[in-house]
């Protein structure tokens, strides 16, 4: 099963662009997105009387969540809100029938996440599922399912997974925005152009940062601490970097929108501290150049993550990797990889069972 690979979480990694074909095979064509499982669905709403979109999910599927806002503001016009599903009943219980709430789960299973399920459909929420597995309880529950397909995931920490929902998500958005002549539709084409390749990208995207991230984790070795900075979409990858490099290698990874590091945070950058810092989208920047400056002046270790071709930041980083460029929309699927490869290889380095992190099981099935 594992073929040549030492651990699942590696062939996961490796399996990405397999994965995503599968998330969009059957569901690209000539001019949109057809997804038939959401068809009779949205036959029987008024879509044109949603007023606001949430979308729910735990970990990994949480932040994928974050990023889904992201591509459902760039496209539509009500607005949009995420949250973690443990919180979800704590928060949200102002739900009527005009909302409507994305719920993302791998496993489908998780207790946090059919909780807030559950509490959306208490209020005659409609519900959409994003999940992995066929037939789930969320599937079940959810008033209708658009599977993500990516094959079966074991390694604990969620990586096909998320570029799977990701992916799911973007259909998602592009076939709402069609329906309410969203702000966006002009995107569209574009965008699905960007699809057709995504899958290339990520093969690319594994090609170009697997040994140089594999090189770049045997020196996290002694640290206790990395730091993972980005802005926009970059530091929603900051959170699930951090986050993986937690699960995985034990690492204390700590996430921070590149601009709030001068709020407080940057009292803890000192000598040699490493910092990995996003700059995969152009808009952003200059800005995130300016904040790496102030992290290299106080003689933070930077790693710097960019777009092939751009030289702005290669000049105040330590070391920068590239990664290919893609729709801006598409670039937190790419990003992701050399987060995924650098938990994936510091567990290594350390030692650890990367597949089965201590104190964490797969599926959580109590809240
Ligand atoms: O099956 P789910 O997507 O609902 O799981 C949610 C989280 O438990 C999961 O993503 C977790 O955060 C991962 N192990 C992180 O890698």
């Amino acid at each position: 099963e594992l073929q040549q690979y030492e651990h699942y979480m590696l062939k996961e990694i490796m399996e990405q662009p397999e994965a995503i074909k599968r998330t969009l095979k059957g569901r690209l064509t000539e001019d949109g997105v057809a997804i038939p499982e959401l068809e009779g669905f949205l036959h029987s709403r008024n879509l044109q009387s949603f007023e606001k979109i949430m979308i729910v999910g735990s970990g990994t599927s949480y932040h994928s969540g974050i990023i889904g806002k992201k591509i459902l503001d760039s496209l539509i016009e009500i607005p949009v809100e995420v949250a973690i599903a443990s919180e979800f009943s704590c928060e949200h219980s102002t739900l009527t029938d005009k909302h409507l709430v994305i719920v993302v789960s791998q496993s489908g299973e998780t207790a946090d996440t059919l909780s807030a399920l559950k509490e959306a459909k208490k209020y005659g929420t409609p519900t959409i599922a994003i999940t992995n597995h066929w037939k789930s309880t969320l599937s079940r529950q959810a008033d209708c399912t658009i599977y993500t397909y990516e094959g079966q995931e074991l390694a604990v920490a969620a990586t096909k997974a998320y570029t799977s929902q990701i992916t799911g998500l973007v259909l998602l958005a592009i076939v709402l925005a069609k329906q309410m002549n969203g702000r966006g539709v002009e995107q569209i084409p574009v965008l699905l152009d960007a699809l057709h390749s995504l899958s290339e990208d990520v093969e690319k995207c594994l090609i170009m940062t697997q040994d140089a991230i594999d090189q770049f984790a045997q020196i996290t070795n002694d640290q206790e601490k990395i730091f993972i900075v980005g802005r926009g979409s970059d530091y929603v990858l900051a959170l699930e970097g951090a986050l993986k490099l937690q699960e995985v290698a034990y690492i204390h990874a700590d996430a921070y929108a590149a601009g709030e590091m001068k709020h407080g945070t940057m009292a803890l950058i000192t000598p040699g501290i490493p910092v990995i810092a996003l700059a995969t989208q152009h808009h952003l920047r200059e800005k995130t150049v300016n904040n790496i400056k102030e992290m290299k002046a106080r003689d933070a270790y930077v790693v710097g993550i960019t777009t092939i071709g751009d030289d702005s930041i290669s000049s105040v980083v330590d070391e920068v990797m590239y990664i290919p460029e893609a729709h801006p929309l598409l670039m937190p699927i790419l990003a992701a990889i050399p987060l995924q490869l650098l938990a994936y290889y510091a567990g290594c380095v350390r030692g650890y069972n990367v597949d089965r992190p201590r104190n964490l099981a797969k599926s959580l099935t109590v809240e």
